[in-house]
């Protein structure tokens, strides 16, 4: 008979930097024809990754999958959708709503992460926009009810990405996310490319804040003449 004592036992806790192995999933891009997506794009692949470029033009697609090589595929945003596992939505903000509209169908069950910054810009620098829905990871999360929405790759520098020369870029990658799973999957993801560390940053509910530091990072970077990262530090 089991006794009450050992049935109240705590369950082992996991350890958090135990992630699984993403290596098999194939990677889609919307937006990939773009600084952030195209950086992306690359990074993933170097580090061997299979990976779809997405785009309101397929042959715009196609183009930048050719000038960015290891194995990178174009096609239409609905056909990258479709046939990857994760989707990583990089259009401008303005874009945002209207994209993921047209492409609910074709995102139905896939883990989407959004690394979609609203800010604003005026002669003062960059602002952060307070986007209806909280954030622009929440309003994902509204028109994708069927999807497993994420967030994260909110803070790189797409210029580091996308550089040749660049063996590592030392970050951070915060993740949000409602389901851990899905969030240790996203992390695992940045964990590809080397340099990068995933972590669990909490809920959709608190990615306002985390898409609203780039406006910071900004000032930062014309400061300091610099492409700035994030560390999170005595984890
Ligand atoms: N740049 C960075 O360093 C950086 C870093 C972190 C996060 N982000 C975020 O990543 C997203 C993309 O940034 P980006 O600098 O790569 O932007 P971008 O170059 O202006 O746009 C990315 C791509 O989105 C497509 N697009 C443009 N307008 C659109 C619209 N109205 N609707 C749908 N698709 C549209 C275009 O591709 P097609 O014409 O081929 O469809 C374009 O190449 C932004 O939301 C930004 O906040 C950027």
């Amino acid at each position: 008979m089991t006794s009450p004592a050992s049935s109240a036992a705590p369950k082992p806790t996991k350890d958090p930097w135990d992630l699984p192995d993403v290596s098999g999933l194939t990677v889609g891009v919307l937006g990939g024809t773009g600084d952030q997506g195209r950086g992306l794009a690359y990074r993933l692949a170097r580090a061997g990754q299979q990976v779809i470029i997405g785009s309101r033009a397929a042959e715009r697609a196609q183009q930048a999958a050719d000038e960015l090589g290891h194995g990178v595929e174009g096609a239409e945003n609905a056909e990258c959708a479709r046939r990857s596992d994760i989707v990583i939505v990089a259009v401008p903000w303005d874009g945002h709503a209207k994209t993921l509209e047209a492409l609910r169908e074709d995102l139905r069950g896939k883990l989407v992460v959004d690394c979609v910054n609203p800010l604003g810009f005026d002669k003062k620098g960059a602002y952060a926009l307070k986007p209806e829905e909280g954030s622009a990871a929440q309003q994902a999360e509204a028109l994708l009810p069927e999807s497993r929405v994420t967030a994260a790759f909110h803070h790189l520098s797409a210029v580091l990405l996308s550089d040749p020369e660049v063996e590592e870029i030392e970050t951070d990658v915060m993740v949000l996310g409602e389901v851990r799973a899905d969030c240790e999957t996203v992390q695992a993801l940045a964990e590809r490319i080397p340099g990068m560390r995933g972590v669990f940053a909490g809920r959709l509910r608190n990615a306002h804040q985390v898409e609203s530091l780039v406006a910071n990072l900004i000032s930062v970077n014309r400061r300091y003449k610099a492409h700035a990262g994030v560390r999170l530090t005595d984890i």
